[in-house]
C-alpha cells in the first residue's frame, strides 16, 4: 500500500492546532487510575479526530491509542497500526506549561515505519520515515555523539509509576554532577525527540507506554542515536518498557551507570 505521509503529517498538525486552541477548564479534567493521572476532554477529542481521519488515509489500520475511544485496539496488529498519544504532557496542558505534543507513529507488525511528534506551542514538527532520516520542520537532524560530560540529560517519572524511584533519582544526581545539567520537561515524546535533534544528549525513564515513545524511537534511530530499555535490551512496541535513549556515547555511559558501572 502506498501511504500518503504528507497527508498524515497534515492531520498531526491539525491535531496540534486543536491542542493549541483548547483550554483545560476544570470540568473537562478527569482522574484516571493511579496517583496524579488525568485525562481531559481534549485528549479524547484529539484521539477520536486522529482515529477518524487516519482511518480514511490507511484503510484497515489498527489504532493503539492511550485513551478509551471507539476502535482503539490497545495493542499492535500484524499489519498497519497507528500508535497514538493524543496529548503527551497532559499534566503540562492542565497547568498551562505550553510543553505538550501530539505523537503519532505508524508501525507495520512490530516495525516502525513513520513517526511524527508535533509541539504546537513551539511549532516544531519532527518526523521520520524509515530509511529517510529524521527532520525538524523540514531540516535534517542528527543526534550527534556528545558524551554525558558535554551534554544535557533529560529524564522523567510519573507519580503513577514510582517503583525504584530512589534508583532513578540517585542516577539523576550522579548525572547532574557528571553532565552540564539535567532537565525534566514533562513530555517524554518531546524530550525523546530532542535526543534526535541533538538538544538532549540522553533521556531516561523507568516505565513508559508504547504511545509515549513509538514515534520518537524512529526519530532517534533515523538521527543516528540509540534507544533501548535501561538494561540494554530492545524496546517493545506492544507493551510498556523502560527507556534509555541517547547518543551512541552517552547511551553506553548511562547503561553502564544504571547497571552497576560508574
Ligand atoms: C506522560 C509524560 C511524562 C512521563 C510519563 C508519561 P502523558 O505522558 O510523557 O513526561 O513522565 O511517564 O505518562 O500522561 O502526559 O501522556
Ligand atoms: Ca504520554
Ligand atoms: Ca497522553
Amino acid at each position: 500500500m502506498t501511504i500518503d505521509y504528507s497527508a498524515a503529517e497534515a492531520l498531526v498538525r491539525e491535531a496540534g492546532a486543536m491542542l493549541l486552541n483548547a483550554s483545560p477548564a476544570p470540568e473537562t479534567i478527569h482522574a484516571k487510575g493511579g496517583e496524579a493521572n488525568f485525562v481531559t476532554d481534549t485528549d479524547v477529542k484529539i484521539q477520536s479526530f486522529l482515529f477518524e481521519r487516519l482511518s480514511a488515509l490507511v484503510p484497515g489500520a489498527a489504532f493503539f491509542g492511550e485513551e478509551d475511544t471507539r476502535g482503539n485496539t490497545r495493542g499492535l496488529s500484524d499489519g498497519y497500526t497507528f500508535i497514538i498519544d493524543p496529548i503527551d504532557g497532559t499534566t503540562n496542558f492542565m497547568f498551562g506549561y505550553n510543553f505538550s505534543c501530539v505523537s503519532v507513529g505508524l508501525a507495520y507488525g512490530k516495525r516502525m515505519l513513520a513517526g511524527w511528534v508535533y509541539n504546537p506551542y513551539a511549532r516544531t514538527m519532527m518526523h521520520a520515515v524509515r530509511g529517510e532520516g529524521a527532520y525538524l520542520n523540514g531540516r535534517r537532524v542528527y543526534a550527534g555523539n556528545r558524551s554525558v560530560e558535554n551534554g544535557l540529560i533529560a529524564f522523567s517519572c510519573a507519580r503513577y509509576n514510582d517503583q525504584h524511584i530512589d534508583k532513578l533519582f540517585d542516577t539523576v544526581k550522579a548525572l547532574f554532577y557528571k553532565s552540564l545539567s539535567v532537565r525534566l520537561g514533562g513530555s517524554a515524546a518531546i524530550d525523546l525527540s530532542r535526543v534526535a535533534a541533538g538538544s538532549n544528549t540522553a533521556y531516561l525513564e523507568m516505565l513508559l507506554q508504547p504511545y509515549d515513545y513509538a514515534a520518537a524511537s524512529l526519530l532517534i534511530e533515523e538521527a543516528g542515536g540509540v534507544i533501548t530499555q535501561l538494561d540494554g535490551s530492545a524496546i517493545t512496541l506492544d507493551r510498556p518498557c523502560s527507556i534509555l535513549a541517547g547518543t551512541v556515547q552517552a547511551h553506553a555511559q548511562i547503561l553502564s551507570m544504571w547497571n552497576g558501572g560508574r
